[in-house]
């Protein structure tokens, strides 16, 4: 992939940095300092206090990790940070790591304590500020603290732990033993609001109004006069980017939109419609259906079916994006993505984070490499709810702003077997009702995705005085937060009868629907 040759400059408003130590919650931290208005960043444990200074954060948070402090290779902090000045809250691990690092002792528990436990916070600590003496917290750690470092207290404490919450409020150092970023601990957030506020004085500048106007003159700055290329595929995260650049760049913004017919009934139609028709954005459909099917013709592995697809989009993509740069030489220098913030946040090899797996797994072929493009990523600050808000404020309907997750290779991961045109005919028909019906009962808003499956079983059936041989299909309907687990819904039966009755009336070639209720693990959520 291109590597960014310039980026936006950094926000003007307060920050606060996270340094990750490899906990499954980092990003959930980040989030829930967003929520307090108050721009924060992720970045390697290892980073050098000195680059921390540069970025004149607000305050720092150190994240909980798997590791154990005293252990061999545990992951270390730059103690120079303690010296900034700047207020530092450790998280479990984090505590550890800086009670340890300032002289206190930190000694393996007899039991690792795991799960809910009743604080008592000490009323005065700046951190409890609001909030009622007894919390729910929740607990997940082996560790635990037996000595302060000198100027420390004890601010607040568990049946469990005497030390459950620690601090130097004079040098604005402090320590929770529990997770104040997981929905397990009610009053969490409130916790970290006060840190963030209270301790660190942030104000709460971090709204999505003053993000589209900074990154749009971000944009503006970066690309000049130059010509911007956007793939656009219909989904959540690149429709947001093209209403961005084209609110920041108008008619500089070129989109390119890949018809590999493996898309949904009037998908083609209802995108050209909203971009290039209510939006006024220029944009380009190329139609390699016939491409996609020709080499896709008589494939069965699902894997085989994922890579012709990705390496067939790249070069179509590539094709379209040189006909541009031919166009107008000099010009089309540009290629945007809707990268999000998760996509850049750099891994910590220590924490065994699933979502950096799952993400390399899912992305469907690179982008034109040897293009020369400059990129423009305008959303990699932002996390997926926030460039919803942002395509909300930008005025694109909540249909495009909530719509369900759709996979890049598409149908074809739906049909099992061998695609062929027939087959697409039935799955699209039978996907079709499946959303009408999602839609009609308000259901399709409420659920994770929602999708029929076409498998290669015939089974006998009666219609009419007929005799069938035809085509089962399976509905997929399922609950998930970030499609790493997932569960089925349990949908009203009068809803499933009446995708299910419509379906074998109105589709040819189905007389069959079955409902399918396994969970992720151990099933997926695609069938392929
Ligand atoms: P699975 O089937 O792995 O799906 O439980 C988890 C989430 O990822 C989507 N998915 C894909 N997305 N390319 C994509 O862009 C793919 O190859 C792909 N496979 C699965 C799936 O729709 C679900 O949201």
């Amino acid at each position: 992939m291109p590597k960014p040759k310039s980026q936006p400059a950094p926000p003007a408003e307060d920050r606060i940095l996270i340094l990750d130590f490899g906990s499954q919650y980092t990003q959930v931290i980040a989030r829930r300092v967003r929520e307090c208005r108050v721009f924060s960043e992720i970045l390697p444990f290892h980073t050098k206090a000195s680059a921390i200074a540069k970025l004149r954060p607000s305050g720092i948070v150190l994240s909980g990790g798997p590791a154990s402090v005293y252990a061999k290779g545990a992951p270390q902090v730059d103690r120079a940070i303690y010296d900034l000045g700047v207020p530092v809250l450790g998280i479990c691990y984090g505590m550890q790591l800086l009670a340890h690092g300032l002289g206190g002792k930190v000694e393996k528990a007899e039991a690792r304590e795991y799960g809910p436990g009743m604080l008592r916070g000490d009323a005065s600590c700046a951190l409890f500020k609001g909030l009622p003496a007894r919390l729910e917290v929740w607990n997940s750690h082996g560790d635990k603290i037996t000595k302060l470092p000198a100027g420390f207290k004890a601010l607040g404490k568990t049946e469990n732990s005497p030390h459950a919450v620690i601090g130097d409020p004079k040098r604005h150092i402090y320590g929770l033993q529990f997770h104040p970023e997981v929905v397990h601990t009610p009053r969490g957030g409130e916790i970290l609001a006060n840190f963030v506020h209270r301790i660190c004085g942030c104000r709460s500048q971090w709204t999505m109004e003053s993000f589209i106007e900074r990154t749009c003159r971000g944009i503006r700055d970066q690309v000049g006069d130059g010509r911007v290329i956007l793939g656009l595929s219909g989904g959540v995260d690149s429709s947001v980017a093209a209403a961005l650049l084209h609110k920041a760049i108008g008619d500089q913004l070129t989109c390119i939109f890949v018809d590999n017919g493996l898309l949904r009934a009037n998908e083609v139609a209802a995108v050209e419609k909203l971009f290039a028709g209510e939006f006024r954005i220029r944009m380009q459909t190329v139609d390699a259906s016939d491409r996609f099917l020709k080499r896709l013709k008589g494939v069965t592995d699902p894997e085989k079916k994922r890579k012709i697809i990705g390496n067939e989009f790249v070069k179509v993509f590539e094709q379209a994006a040189r006909d541009l740069k031919k166009s107008d030489p000099g010009h089309y220098r540009f290629l945007a993505q809707g990268t999000l913030y998760p996509d850049v946040i750099e891994s910590v090899s220590i924490s065994g984070n699933p979502a950096a797996l799952i993400k390399s797994h899912h992305n469907v072929g690179g982008l034109p490499e040897k293009m020369k493009f400059e990129l423009v990523e305008p959303l990699r600050q932002l996390f997926k709810d926030e460039v919803r808000k942002v395509g909300e404020e930008l005025g694109l309907s909540k249909e495009i702003v909530h719509r369900q997750p759709f996979p890049g290779p598409g149908l074809a991961v739906r049909i099992l077997g061998e695609i062929t045109p027939g087959r697409l005919r039935i799955l699209r028909d039978a996907d079709a009702i499946v959303l009408e019906e999602m839609r009609a009962s308000d259901w399709y808003y409420k659920v994770w995705q929602s999708f029929a499956v076409l498998l290669p079983v015939r089974s006998v059936g009666v219609m009419g005085d007929e005799r069938t041989y035809d085509y089962t299909v399976a509905l997929r309907i399922v609950n998930s937060h970030d499609g790493m687990t997932a569960d089925w819904v349990r949908l009203p039966h009068e809803i499933l009868a009446r995708i299910s009755t419509r379906i074998i009336n109105e589709v040819n070639g189905v007389n069959r629907v079955c409902y399918d209720i396994s969970s992720k693990p151990p099933a997926t959520i695609e069938w392929e």
